[in-house]
């Protein structure tokens, strides 16, 4: 396989150097290359400026959703380095996305090169600011010209880069206020819970539009079958503080992977603090946060990292709503600055978790 570079010059690239924001700060140089079910590896990939796809209006995935994707994170490290966290990670859930799509399986090492030399290529762009970054979007969509529900033969893989900062952009303290409602469902057992795939995005916006008239950020889904388990946020995983004892909700299938996730409860094995990895009814929660036993939850996820929520709603039947208040979050603060020295390539544990570039 052969990486083939049109980039001679880097194109200039001018934006808010203070607040990027979040996935509209473009990079103008994207990696593509076209593959299909029987020869999923392909002869040659192209690093090239960043232009629009060429597409017929009959491509079924814009029909019927068949796309997966990832995000992952460049960090500046110094004047001359950059590192990428979690690379293989990022890699192999790829590729577990697109077998649970019924999409062709990418060998790993092709995938591995085709960012390194991405990274490689743009490296100039990453930024210096502190906590912002390089975002990697790799893709994968049906590309087979054809308005017939089926599995694709044909698929566009890219690259495609943004400069990030703030996920959640507005508030100073960077908290978040959440809905958690009944009403609801993101994911359902023998669904497409565990892909980082676009009906999962789509299915959720329904619910986000209405948390957001009811002044929230973000919502928390319950299990689809009982509307009793706390599962994960629409783009972040879950976890709450229960008497000094991080927890988290298991991956019970419907559940993304969340590479976050993983990073925190390794980090916390790292600080000695305890961890339990278990189901738990919205009930108890409420019941817990109302006696103290769970002081601080937070949220995980590529994007926004880690962030404290101060405020879950709970949407009751007669659409009236219980707020939940939290505060201070000591634990989160104290993973979260190891977490961002990791990444920073300061710690042991950057050796294991960062691919330097
Ligand atoms: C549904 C969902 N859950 C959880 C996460 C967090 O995963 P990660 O920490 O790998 O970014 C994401 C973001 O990728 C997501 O989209």
């Amino acid at each position: 396989m052969k990486i083939e570079n049109k980039i001679t010059e880097l194109p200039e690239l001018i934006y808010n150097k203070k607040d990027p924001g979040f996935g509209v700060v473009q990079v103008p140089v994207m990696l593509s290359y076209d593959i299909n079910q029987i020869e999923p590896t392909p002869k040659v990939m192209v690093i090239h400026e960043t232009k629009n796809l060429s597409l017929s209006p009959f491509t079924s995935s814009l029909h019927y959703g068949q796309s997966i994707f990832e995000g992952l994170k460049v960090y500046r490290v110094n004047n001359e380095q950059v590192a990428v966290y979690r690379l293989r990670d990022h890699i192999k859930r790829f590729n577990q996305s697109a077998k649970i799509m019924c999409m062709p399986q990418i060998d790993e090492e092709v995938l591995y090169q085709a960012c390194i030399k991405y990274i490689e290529t743009v490296k100039s762009y990453v930024p210096q600011e502190n906590k912002h970054s390089l975002y990697l979007r790799p893709v994968m969509f049906a590309s087979d010209d054809a308005i017939k529900v089926k599995i694709s033969d044909n698929y566009k893989f890219l690259i495609l880069g943004s400069i990030v900062g703030d996920y959640f952009a507005g508030r100073e303290d960077k908290r978040t206020k959440i809905l958690a409602s009944k009403k609801y469902a993101r994911a359902f057992k023998g669904g497409t819970g565990e892909a980082k795939t676009a009906a999962n995005y789509a299915i959720s916006l329904p619910a986000l539009r209405f948390a957001n008239q009811q002044g929230y950020q973000q919502v928390i889904y319950l299990d689809a079958e009982t509307r009793e388990y706390i599962e994960e946020l629409g783009g972040m995983n879950f976890f709450w503080v229960e008497d000094n004892v991080l927890c988290t909700p298991i991956l019970s299938g419907q559940i993304l992977h969340g590479i976050t996730r993983k990073s925190i409860l390794e980090i916390a094995e790292i600080l000695n603090i305890p961890t339990d990895i278990r189901l738990i009814k919205l009930e108890e929660l409420k019941r817990k946060t109302k006696s103290g036993d769970i002081k601080e939850i937070f949220a995980s996820g590529t994007a926004a990292v880690m962030t404290p929520i101060d405020e879950l709603g709970l949407l009751n039947d007669d659409e009236s709503i219980e707020k939940l208040e939290y505060s201070e979050f000591p634990i989160m603060e104290k993973i979260r600055e190891y977490l961002f020295a990791t990444q920073a390539g300061n710690t042991e544990y950057s050796k294991t978790t960062l691919t330097y570039i």
